[in-house]
């Protein structure tokens, strides 16, 4: 074998096991490999999960806090006029090299398959032709998908509608949108139409933002789940953000998430950009707006979560890593149960692999071996500390190594090593 990985801890099995790894796939998942490798670790109880999947970021974005000016007020209408004097100088090596920047970073955290949005709001295409090179370039160790993004609206920005057919035609892989900052209610009808009517077309994914307000009159998700079921796109649609969930009434909120079940919708929340971007115009109490993640969960919806930004006009913080969106989802989404630290991770590696449609994904004998060893032994410690990634694999191969930090303490009569760890 090429590679074993002795006595790891995982979500689903109870005892360490051994992971043998061969030509680029998991081959072997017993405790004690009999068998040598060419290249063993010792995770000696650590946790290993599947590499973990970033279901939701803009990368065309990342990396511009500051650029020409930080966001004085921290709204996300700031944020768009920001965004709109940073674009005029967007260039294809600029958008290049910030995007390689952050999956490296990304990829240090564990993140071995990433679905990125890309405006496509633009008469020259410029960020969506530096995506595609990016993605073809990191073929083999991070998986890319990119979603044709109409930022702007597909009917509220000038042939928005061509522009995203045109996207699709130079390589992005899945068709966006978003209904909800189309100028009239009309038009965010006709964006989900158009969206998804592509997707049916072209024989894509669709993935759309979708009610990301406050408004509790947004409510374009139900006509995103009655044309997924009419056109027979069941299990190939995602909903990004929901945020306007948090306010429907009740009454709404059932029936839409039967209808929801039915359509076999994903949902992705973004706990961080939606903490800091939505309740702007509350007095108090201020609502957090995040969509109903419980609740989703309890029907049975796939619901996983995104980081949404990197250091950009929006959300001046982040590493790149989806354990610090998964910290954030358990203060902001009430996800403290003991069970609830195994769901988080879920929803950054499964869950989220299963709303990108990804094939041969997962901790099971015959799948592509990208993994994560944590510095940590059960899911909960790995939230906890937001523990050091010591290892990635993608494809077979270690790609990235962490050296946790050793830190002392000097006082108290004695030197301490102290490693947070009970
Ligand atoms: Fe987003």
């Amino acid at each position: 074998m090429d590679l074993i990985i002795r006595r790891a801890a995982t979500l689903a099995h109870p005892g360490p096991v051994d992971i043998g790894i061969d030509g680029g796939r998991i081959v072997r998942l017993a405790p004690a490999l009999p068998d040598r490798a060419a290249e063993e670790i010792d995770a000696d109880g650590r946790l290993v999960t599947p590499g973990l999947v970033e279901p939701h970021i803009h990368l065309d974005a990342a990396l511009t806090a500051g650029e020409p000016r930080y966001n004085a007020t921290g709204s996300l209408f700031e944020g768009i006029e920001i965004w709109g004097e940073r674009v005029r100088s967007l260039t294809r090596d600029d958008v290049r090299r910030r995007a390689h920047e952050a999956i490296t970073w990304m990829l240090a955290c564990g993140v071995t398959h990433i679905r990125t949005h890309v405006d496509v709001c633009d008469p020259s295409l410029v960020a969506l032709r530096a995506l595609v090179e990016v993605r073809d370039a990191w073929r083999g160790v991070v998986g890319i998908q990119i979603v044709a993004f109409p930022q702007q609206g597909i009917y509220s920005f000038p042939d928005g509608e061509a522009l995203l057919v045109e996207a699709l035609g130079l390589g992005a892989d899945v068709v966006g949108g978003i209904p909800h900052y189309e100028w009239t209610r009309e038009y965010g009808e006709r964006d989900v139409r158009t969206a998804l009517r592509l997707a049916a077309e072209h024989d894509r994914r669709a993935d759309l933002h979708c009610d990301e307000t406050d408004d509790d009159q947004s409510r374009y998700l139900e006509l995103v789940a009655a044309e997924t079921i009419r056109l027979g796109l069941q299990g190939r649609v995602t909903a990004s953000h929901t945020t306007a969930m948090h306010s429907y009434n009740n009454a709404y909120a059932y029936r839409l998430i039967r209808w929801m079940r039915h359509a076999g919708v994903h949902i992705v929340t973004n706990p961080l950009d939606n903490a800091v971007l939505q309740g702007r115009f509350d007095g108090y109490p201020v609502r957090r707006g995040y969509t109903r993640v419980r609740e989703l969960l309890a029907a049975g919806i796939n619901v996983c979560i995104g980081h949404d930004s990197i250091m950009d006009p929006w959300y001046p913080l982040g590493v790149g890593d989806p354990i610090q969106a998964c910290f954030v989802m358990v203060h902001y989404g009430h996800m403290s149960a003991h069970a609830d630290f195994t769901t988080l991770l879920e929803m950054v590696t499964t869950r989220a692999a299963a709303a990108l449609g990804l094939a041969d994904y997962g901790l099971a004998e015959g799948c592509r071996a990208d993994l994560v060893v944590f510095d940590a032994p059960t899911a909960m410690d790995a939230i906890r500390r937001l523990a050091p990634r010591v290892a990635v694999i993608a494809g077979g191969r270690v790609v990235a190594r962490t050296t946790p930090a050793r830190t002392e303490v000097l006082a108290g009569g004695e030197r301490r090593t102290v490693t947070f760890q009970r």
